[in-house]
């Protein structure tokens, strides 16, 4: 995989493949700004050198072409903003019009090309989809994170039309974050795995039993794990049968592998609806009420996981240990981010997954005390679960 910064890109046209799928407001205010501030820098190289830097991005799922919602030029005023340059936008991200337009433009230029996922074509394998976008540019660069578990088109396919193509600075701070995991540089090392995305963690956790020494288990993880662990199935939904029947899987490869403990929760706070106004209440895991949810996990789990953490050497946090953003939910969370933040402080390396936690680790004040934070969720779990062999990085290579 080429570095971007070992490259000169003067005059040429560079397709810079980034990820702006950000959060924003009915008004336009784009609420976490992270993954266009972090892809700054690759931009800002690529102008510095005298190139033309064309950003492709998608944003949103759009379904039957142009949404104006979905539009990119409703970033436009941010990403001009924080890139401290004008910004040309494209009303298409094809044709003979842009290129032409594109032609036209000065070496330093920045081009930002409406919504990829306005063409169908992308999310399918379409050739002349990616061919169309080749011919814009001279040089390819990913500095999508976020997406590299998609196989569309300018993710996966687009990079093999260049003999140039180049991973950007991000994506290469992104791999070297979550690599520290796999390359037990610093042991022990652990896992704390939340959240409400079942089957998508719970897939990673396969990938994980290999890499880390600890795996810790809260939020919407624990009744999938403790009904796979009892090898009953009280009530769930189907998402959680789907998550268990994982689990279960799971359970006999922890009994095989010597070398990870898995750590369940041993009391849990729970609620008989998921409703910000329902009564919590603290009981041991074990004795849990059929048909309770759990909404946090309890005092005593708060105390044995926190002197977990402060033993590892190196954390991956992904997903909320509860619902934080109520009150009488957020205990467990705080308890976590409290001690994340106190191991790092202590020299262990933390990185955050996924916009769930790293919304948590700002709430609770510590988005200055973990080492990293990712601008991937399912992107980086995908990546963990694939043993980091995805085929847009392979795209990549040369
Ligand atoms: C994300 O926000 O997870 C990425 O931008 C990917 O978006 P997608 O889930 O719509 O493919």
């Amino acid at each position: 995989m080429l570095d971007v910064g070992q490259f000169c890109f003067k005059n040429k046209k560079v397709l810079i493949r980034v990820d702006f799928n950000v959060p924003i407001t009915a008004t336009g205010l784009v609420t976490d700004d992270r993954r266009i501030r972090n892809s700054l820098p690759t931009i800002q190289k690529i102008i510095a050198d005298g190139g033309i830097a064309i950003l492709i991005s998608h944003f949103g799922r759009p379904q039957n072409g142009y949404e104006a919602r979905y539009s990119l030029s409703r970033l436009l005023p941010t990403i001009a903003d924080l890139l401290q340059h004008p910004v040309v936008f494209m009303p298409s991200c094809i044709g003979l019009e842009v290129r032409e337009s594109i032609s036209a433009l000065a070496p330093g230029t920045v081009v930002l090309l409406e919504n990829v996922r306005f063409h169908p074509e992308e999310t399918i394998d379409d050739a002349n989809f990616a061919q169309a976008l080749a011919l814009l540019g001279d040089a390819y660069v990913n500095e999508a994170f976020g997406t590299i578990h998609r196989n569309h088109v300018s993710i996966s396919l687009l990079p093999t039309y260049f003999k140039k193509r180049f991973a950007g600075y991000l994506l290469q701070q992104e791999i070297a974050a979550v690599n520290k995991l796999f390359l037990k540089e610093q042991s022990p090392t652990m896992a704390i795995m939340g959240g409400t995305k079942l089957v998508d963690k719970v897939k990673p956790i396969k990938g994980l039993m290999n890499y880390v020494d600890h795996i810790l288990i809260g939020g919407g993880l624990v009744l999938p794990f403790y009904n796979a662990k009892q090898l009953t199935a009280p009530c769930h939904t189907s998402e959680q049968g789907a998550a268990e029947a994982i689990a279960v899987d799971l359970f006999k490869q922890f009994n095989k592998n010597i070398h990870c403990q898995l750590w369940l929760p041993v009391d849990v706070v729970y609620a008989s609806e998921v409703n910000e106004q329902a009564d919590g209440y603290l009981s041991a895991l074990e004795a849990l009420p059929c048909g309770s949810h759990v909404l946090d996990i309890g005092t005593a789990t708060q105390v044995h996981f926190a002197s977990l953490i402060l033993q590892a050497k190196t954390i991956l946090w992904a997903g909320p240990m509860g619902i934080f953003e109520w009150s009488k939910f957020s205990a467990g969370t705080t308890a976590i981010a409290h001690a994340v933040a106190k191991a790092t402080e202590n020299g262990a390396f933390s990185i955050i997954g996924g916009g769930d936690t790293a919304a948590a680790i700002a709430t609770m004040g510590y988005a200055h005390n973990v080492s990293y934070i990712s601008t991937g969720g399912g992107a980086l779990l995908a990546y963990i679960a694939a043993d980091r062999k995805l085929p847009s990085l392979a795209a990549l290579a040369l």
